[in-house]
């Protein structure tokens, strides 16, 4: 089939690329034609594992393309899908549409012949509908545009396993009589067996399916993060509780390891959105529990600041090291990046901060210009009062006690993301502190 995929960021990348690669022919399209210029250059503005390669093989074979122009996309393809941003409002915790109104605004004019629109950013429920009104009164073909809601649940560090291998696919259709859903199974195709699930629903069940699974994936953490509180009150161990009552199928041992909590471009905003938009609907008290899953996440944030305080005593003038910029690992994202955040809350403290990521030192470096910033994890460590573990990098979690007292001031460390072995670390003489844990 031939496809666009309208808004090049880390969602519609990797769906592009995914798409080429089991043999539909792809445009991706960006406003900015820079970026475009880039992508089809086979250069990505961000880190993804496997992702460049993929790109780049799909450019080589002729599948895939990157364009900046809409009406390109609307000549060439037959299903849009949509995959621009929508970040947090700038005024209030609700999702900005701005880029999906443009996106569409700037596509329908163009749309001459039957199309299906498929949306994949996440958006407050009620959007598609309005989306649908949009491009139907503005298309020159009118209502021979389909409009469709496809949420995307890919997780960053696995885009390309979560697109090509997806637990299931959930499509959004305007009506019984729409021929979108069979559009869309004929796309996904190759990648649909017996064991994916295609769930065909209304436009506003699938768009509350990606909201609310993330706000259960929040509530998830959260519900563990308060409990390594009530483990730390009572000498428990919040890891060995998370392995005990996730052995029970009902609950599941995923999504339950405490620590600094969630981040990232999609759970925190995705989250406040949700609730802003529970609140218009009139159905906010049903939803109260949500900010307190906000809060708890937050806190944690707050606890680790505090956790340091009680280690060393006054910030002023301590050195300390943070290991982990990223939101977490296998990702050089620093939105709404946990890590990032206590960093500066530490150095607000009166601390000079040194921070070291594996991959995200560019993007944290722009953010977060006056923290200091060392090439490798031991060169962050020289003379430190305080190592933070913040991200649960491989490289982190395998760190020797001995190395790297051989390069702080005194040995404290905090296990933000519980990675470590207590053990091993309070043997080689560490007073080790981790969320929750013994
Ligand atoms: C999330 C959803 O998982 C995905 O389905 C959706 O499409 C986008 O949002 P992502 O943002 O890539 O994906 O990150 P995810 O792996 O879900 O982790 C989110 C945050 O939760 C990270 O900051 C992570 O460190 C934290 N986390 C995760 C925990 O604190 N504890 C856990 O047990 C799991």
């Amino acid at each position: 089939m031939q496809i666009s995929v309208i808004g090049a960021g880390y969602m519609g990348t990797t769906h592009a690329a995914c798409m080429s690669q089991i043999g539909h022919r792809v445009l991706g399209v960006d406003v900015d034609a820079e970026k475009a210029a880039r992508l089809q250059a086979g250069d990505l503005p961000f880190f993804e594992p496997g992702l460049q390669k993929l790109v780049r093989d799909n450019i080589a074979s002729g599948r895939l393309r990157f364009s900046a122009s809409h009406e390109e996309a609307a000549d060439f393809a037959d299903v849009h899908f949509l995959t621009v941003g929508t970040p947090q409002d700038k005024d209030r915790p609700a999702a900005d549409l701005s880029f999906v109104n443009a996106a569409v605004d700037a596509l329908a004019p163009h749309l001459t012949r039957p199309t299906v629109i498929a949306g994949k950013s996440t958006v407050p429920v009620g959007t598609a509908h309005r989306l649908a009104q949009r491009v139907q009164t503005t298309a020159p073909v009118g209502d021979g545009v389909e409009l469709a809601w496809n949420p995307e649940f890919l997780r960053e560090g696995l885009a390309v396993n979560d697109t090509l291998h997806p637990h299931r696919v959930v499509v959004g259709v305007e009506n019984r009589e729409s021929r979108a859903a069979e559009v869309m199974r004929e796309l996904y195709s190759p990648i649909l067996d017996d064991n994916v699930p295609f769930i065909v629903t209304n436009l506003a069940t699938a768009e509350l399916v990606k909201v609310s699974a993330n706000a259960f994936l929040g509530m998830k953490i959260s519900f563990i993060n308060a409990m390594a509180e009530v483990c730390e009150a009572t000498s428990a161990d919040v890891t060995m509780l998370a392995d005990a009552i996730g052995c029970d199928e009902r609950i599941g041992r995923k999504f339950l390891n405490a620590g600094l909590g969630f981040g990232g471009g999609c759970l925190p905003k995705d989250i406040r959105a949700f609730i802003a938009r529970t609140d218009e609907l009139g159905v906010g008290d049903a939803l109260a529990f949500l900010r307190e899953i906000d809060a708890v996440n937050m806190r944690q944030r707050r606890r680790i600041v505090e956790m340091t305080h009680e280690m060393i005593g006054s910030l002023v003038g301590a050195r300390v090291t943070i290991l982990g910029a990223a939101f977490k690992p296998n990702s050089d994202d620093i939105r709404d990046s946990p890590a990032l955040d206590v960093a500066e809350q530490v150095q607000l403290s009166g601390a000079k901060v040194t921070v070291y990521d594996p991959k995200a030192m560019d993007n944290a470096r722009k953010k977060c210009p006056t923290l200091n910033y060392a090439l490798t994890s031991l060169d962050a460590c020289r003379g430190a009062d305080a190592v933070l573990v913040l991200t649960e990098w491989d490289e982190f979690a395998n760190l020797r006690p001995h190395e790297l007292a051989a390069a702080t001031r005194s040995k404290n460390i905090i296990d933000a993301r519980n990675c470590l072995d207590p053990a091993t670390w309070r043997t080689a003489g560490w007073v080790y502190r981790g969320f929750g844990r013994l």
